[in-house]
């Protein structure tokens, strides 16, 4: 007979995204709640490897809703990647006598999770945090919506130079080879063009479209670039490009960088990080592992972790088409 969970760890894993504490608040209160021993693992599959590993309790996660980072911290583990390092992990589990495991991380971190799961036969529930809301199985990752309100934010200050000196502005946010943070910051940040891997224009498209910018009487434009974006070689190249092929515009880059994946966490994120981690104990505690919750059309749902990896999330055309038709 198997052994009833009653020791599970949670770490966060990849890059911190705002909403991964508030994430591992609901997840440690839960477990408690179940009458469940929480245990917090420090520096993802990096410092699982290595026992970096600490007997969690309802107090420990006090005031840390509304902090950015991970208290867990955070890390990219090469060596999670090798069987050895696997096996490595396995053994500090068993050593530590936890039973289960959350993962509060990005695709990559859920194909790792996803590995170690199946190899060991081991119960693991991802939680999915990224700014860049690039996974199947959920409408929203933990820390899209703040990521993007200060990416919004960001726009809004350039405006007010983009206007008052009559120039354009090429700002470029991060998202690796997704649009949707620069899509929903673009269109909340009142963008002429935004430029997404998804969906390559070409750039003689964008020259196009900013020439008639200037036609119709616009003096100053902003064009978001999302950093997986193919349309140049990168955004410089881009802005070189059109300064040259346009030549009545004074054109600056904009590099927000990592400024979108620190700050305290929007509510919505909060209130997202909260479901999910109580969620994840309980569908744990139903028995259910190498799954994944997230939340569809307003509902709490899992998905299994080998489809959040295989599948990806398509842009909403409709997002797209919105763009097109308020930047007449
Ligand atoms: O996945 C989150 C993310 O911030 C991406 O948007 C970006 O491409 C990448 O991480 C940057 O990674 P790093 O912090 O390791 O430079």
């Amino acid at each position: 007979m198997k052994k009833q969970i009653q020791n599970i760890a949670i770490m966060t894993s990849g890059g911190d995204s705002p909403g991964m504490n508030a994430a591992i608040r609901a997840v440690v209160r839960t477990a408690v709640f179940y009458k469940k021993d929480p245990f917090g693992i420090y520096r993802g599959f990096e410092g699982l490897i290595n026992g970096d590993i600490e007997r969690f309790n309802a107090r420990k996660v006090s005031n840390i809703i509304n902090r950015g980072g991970t208290v867990l911290k955070t890390a990219r583990s090469k060596e999670f990647r090798t069987i050895e390092g696997r096996k490595k992990a396995y053994e500090q589990l068993k050593k530590n006598d936890i039973d289960a495991l959350v993962v509060i991380g990005g695709d990559g971190s859920f194909t790792g999770a996803k590995i170690f799961s199946e190899e060991f036969d081991f119960p693991v529930v991802g939680i999915p945090g990224t700014i860049d809301n690039d996974i199947y199985g959920t409408d929203f990752t933990i820390g899209f919506d703040t990521a993007s309100n200060t990416a919004t934010e960001a726009i809004d200050k350039i405006r007010d130079t983009a206007s008052s000196h009559n120039r354009l502005f090429f700002i470029e946010v991060m998202g690796r080879n997704a649009g949707f943070l620069a899509l929903y910051a673009g269109i909340a940040g009142g963008a002429e063009d935004i430029l997404i891997p998804e969906e390559n224009i070409g750039i003689d498209k964008l020259v196009e479209s900013l020439r008639r910018s200037k036609r119709v009487g616009k003096t100053s434009s902003i064009v978001v670039v999302a950093e997986g974006d193919k349309t140049g070689k990168n955004v410089f190249e881009l802005a070189k490009y059109v300064d040259e092929n346009l030549k009545d515009y004074e054109s600056r880059v904009v590099i927000i960088g990592h400024i979108q994946r620190g700050g305290c966490p929007t509510t919505f994120d909060r209130v997202l990080a909260s479901r999910l981690g109580v969620k994840a104990i309980e569908v744990l505690l139903e028995g259910k592992k190498n799954v994944m919750v997230g939340l569809k059309d307003n509902k709490v749902t899992i998905t299994q972790l080998s489809n959040a990896i295989k599948f990806h999330r398509t842009i909403n055309k409709e997002l797209l088409n919105i763009s097109d038709i308020l930047t007449t």
